[in-house]
């Protein structure tokens, strides 16, 4: 017997396009700078992605105090398999850590370039480090590395949500999309 997991908060669901988008464009922005000539085009480029990526960083707090609570209710009701919670829950959690510690790396290279970070000009973000371009360097180089891991990620993890819809034919697709009843 499959019984319906529980349903989302509307707020969650919103949150979680809303990111997906925020990160399309992020990551639109900073790629479209390496074609693009003029440097006052490309700093406005990357101010872009880091207000994106800032926003995306404020975003994740209210969506990861949601999940635990949705976790809590899930557990108590849901009688998925054991593995296939656990693995659910682990790769949300890889998510989740990643959506925090992204950002915060690409704040702290800002920062070790000089450089002092602001969501779209209106407020400054406080700086994390001195200005050390060697160490710059070493926290690009992660934030890309972390850039290609939730990348990874996120493509198994539509995976996983396609495998639901078609295959196991669940409702925990339909329960991340707007249905009449959530509104
Ligand atoms: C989840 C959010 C973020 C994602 C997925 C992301 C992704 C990326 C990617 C893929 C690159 C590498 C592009 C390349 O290979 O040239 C990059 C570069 C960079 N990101 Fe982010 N980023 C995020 C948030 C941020 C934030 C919040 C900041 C700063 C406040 C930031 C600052 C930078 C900087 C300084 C670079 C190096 C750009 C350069 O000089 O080439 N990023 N980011
Ligand atoms: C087309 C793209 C996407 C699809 C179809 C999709 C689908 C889903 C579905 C069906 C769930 C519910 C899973 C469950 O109840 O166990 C979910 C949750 C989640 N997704 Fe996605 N997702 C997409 C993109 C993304 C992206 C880009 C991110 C972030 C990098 C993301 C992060 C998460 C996280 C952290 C959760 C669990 C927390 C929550 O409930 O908000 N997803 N997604």
């Amino acid at each position: 017997m499959t019984i319906s997991p529980p349903q989302r908060n509307l707020f969650s669901i919103m949150m979680h396009w809303l990111t997906l988008l925020l990160l399309i464009v992020l990551t639109a922005s900073v790629f479209l700078r390496e074609d693009l000539e003029g440097k006052s085009l490309k700093l406005l480029l990357l101010n872009a992605h880091r207000s994106l990526g800032l926003l995306v960083l404020i975003i994740a707090v209210p969506r990861f105090l949601l999940w635990i609570k949705y976790e809590i209710s899930h557990q108590k009701i849901s009688p998925s398999h054991f593995w296939l919670r656990f693995s659910a829950t682990a790769a949300h959690l890889a998510i989740f850590a990643l959506l925090f510690v992204l950002p915060v790396l690409g704040w702290m290279a800002s920062n070790a370039r000089g450089q002092t970070v602001s969501l779209f000009g209106l407020v400054n973000f406080p700086t994390l480090t001195v200005l050390d371009t060697d160490y710059a360097d070493d926290l690009v180089h992660y934030h890309e590395l972390g850039a290609w891991l939730i990348m990874g990620l996120v493509v198994m993890h539509v995976g996983a949500a396609l495998w639901h819809h078609f295959v196991r034919r669940d409702d925990v697709m339909s329960n991340m999309l707007l249905r009449k009843e959530k509104m």
